[in-house]
């Protein structure tokens, strides 16, 4: 599917419709076309600097004392310039998260050069923050007075932060049910009302669509295309690092599609400044349950998308319907990328072989290595080469949801939720072929050496 209008730059500001074409002015309290109903790009006129010129730039504010040089997103503001005076810029500040060598994951997936980078190293601890700090930016500006998000955690976790920092009324809407307890904890100790919808994600973010024009309220899901913006940083940072090089592939987790949507626009943006050597295939993984783009893809038909409901223990892209699936497809397409999905086995097995890296992440992150195993051994949906360049991208933090990782390595981790109790307790048990259970001994010298020396194999 190739959309109809794909090009980067617009003679002003404004959004545009990524179907119609229609353009509406910058600080209309909008998420979709007006004339059409479709998803919105956010547009500014080519930047008047470009190619090494424009890297000087963001490389000379590293150095920099001010947090709006700081911040890994607003470092690289020529190419988000939304706001109209830098006062107006609300920064934590997010960003500058690592790229990390793995060589277990890299051997695990058969490739010789796999890095992560690692998006969890943020102030709330995932992806969120970039594209966060640039909506409650926008949110100022309008002068909105609550911002809100239907979330699996992570969204209403940065909202909440990010809405407190800027002096903004937060609102949150999680399922009842499937949200992990950190992420929870975040919005409830970041002072946001947090409303447990007696539904699932989807249900949550159709009902926030509905009411929050009549309540004034300024939603912050990635349909919001300022959200976006910010999380096209991830690739300016990450290029940057690769001293702009580009890798051959980077693979990215998929749940409401907003990550490789924006990706997508960044590159884009990127190839045409002469910062980009050659297109990174984009690769998005979705969890077998909650697979529609995948699916969409596997069948031919990546043009149109039929919804399912989402059942996956990676709580975080347990979604059915996601927003901004036909942008995720114009970055797939344009970077002659792919979309792929992975079993519930796959991706418990690849998050403990990232936490033997030492690195560690959620659920959902682990998705990327899973997939890339399974595409470099069998080449069966898409061929990975083992020569190629893969940057795998970590969208959360570890602590994120610390009972996966507990029930993992205990070798009680299940398929499925039971929502009455709220425990991962139904369905099948998933193998834990690289558990690391913990060992529970008396307060003894002797039970302790005996701990040690079997465990570690030392007799
Ligand atoms: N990884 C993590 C850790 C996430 O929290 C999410 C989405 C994704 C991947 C998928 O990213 O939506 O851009 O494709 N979490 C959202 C939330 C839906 O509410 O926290 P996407």
């Amino acid at each position: 599917m190739m959309a109809r209008s794909w090009e980067p730059w617009h003679s002003a500001r404004a959004m545009r419709c990524i179907s119609c074409g229609h353009v509406h002015g910058l600080r209309e309290v909008i998420y979709r076309c007006g004339a059409c109903g479709d998803l919105l790009d956010v547009l500014y006129p080519r930047p008047a600097e470009a190619g090494a010129s424009l890297a000087a730039t963001f490389r000379h504010r590293q150095s920099s004392d001010r947090l709006v040089d700081r911040s890994g997103v607003w470092r690289f503001r020529e190419l988000l310039p939304f706001y109209d005076d830098e006062s107006q810029i609300v920064t934590y500040p997010e960003g500058n998260t690592p790229l990390l060598d793995a060589p277990r994951s890299s051997q695990y997936a058969g490739l010789r050069r796999l890095r992560f980078k690692h998006l969890g190293f943020n102030p709330t601890g995932s992806f969120k923050d970039y594209g966060m700090v640039a909506g409650v930016t926008q949110a100022r500006i309008l002068g909105m007075r609550a911002v809100a998000c239907a979330s699996t955690g992570n969204t209403s976790a940065s909202l909440a932060a990010y809405a407190a920092r800027a002096g903004l009324a937060a609102i949150v809407l999680v399922p009842e049910t499937g949200v992990s307890f950190a992420k929870l904890s975040q919005s409830l100790d970041y002072g946001a009302l947090t409303i447990m919808v007696r539904g699932d994600f989807d249900q949550a973010q159709n009902l926030l669509r509905r009411l929050a024009p009549r309540l004034g309220i300024y939603i912050l899901n990635s349909v919001n295309p300022f959200r976006l913006e910010g999380q096209k940083t991830v690739m300016f940072e990450l290029l940057e690092q690769l001293g702009w090089r580009a890798p051959d592939r980077i693979v990215v987790p998929g749940g409401n599609l907003g990550n490789s949507s924006s990706f997508g626009k960044a590159l884009r943006e990127l190839e045409d400044l002469g910062l980009l050597s050659k297109r990174p295939r984009i690769t998005i993984v979705q969890a077998r349950g909650a697979a529609p783009l995948s699916e969409a893809y596997e069948s031919g038909h990546s043009e149109r998308l039929v919804t399912v409901h989402a059942n996956t223990l990676a709580t975080a892209i347990k979604i059915g319907a996601p927003v901004s699936w036909k942008k995720a497809a114009r970055a797939v397409d344009w970077s002659d990328g792919w979309v792929t999905s992975v079993t519930e086995q796959e991706i418990a097995d690849a998050k403990a072989m990232i936490g033997r890296d030492g690195i560690g992440c959620e659920p959902a992150s682990a998705t990327t290595l899973a997939a890339l195993r399974r595409l470099a051994a069998e080449g069966t949906d898409e061929q990975v080469d083992p020569d190629e360049n893969v940057v795998a991208i970590l969208t959360g933090n570890v602590l994120k949801d610390p009972d996966y990782t507990v029930r993992y390595h205990q070798s009680s981790l299940y398929e499925e939720y039971r929502s009455e109790t709220r425990m991962i307790d139904h369905g099948p048990a998933l193998a834990s072929a690289f558990a690391n259970p913990p060992v529970v001994v008396d307060a003894t010298e002797a039970a302790l050496a005996e701990a040690i020396e079997t465990r570690l194999h030392m007799r």
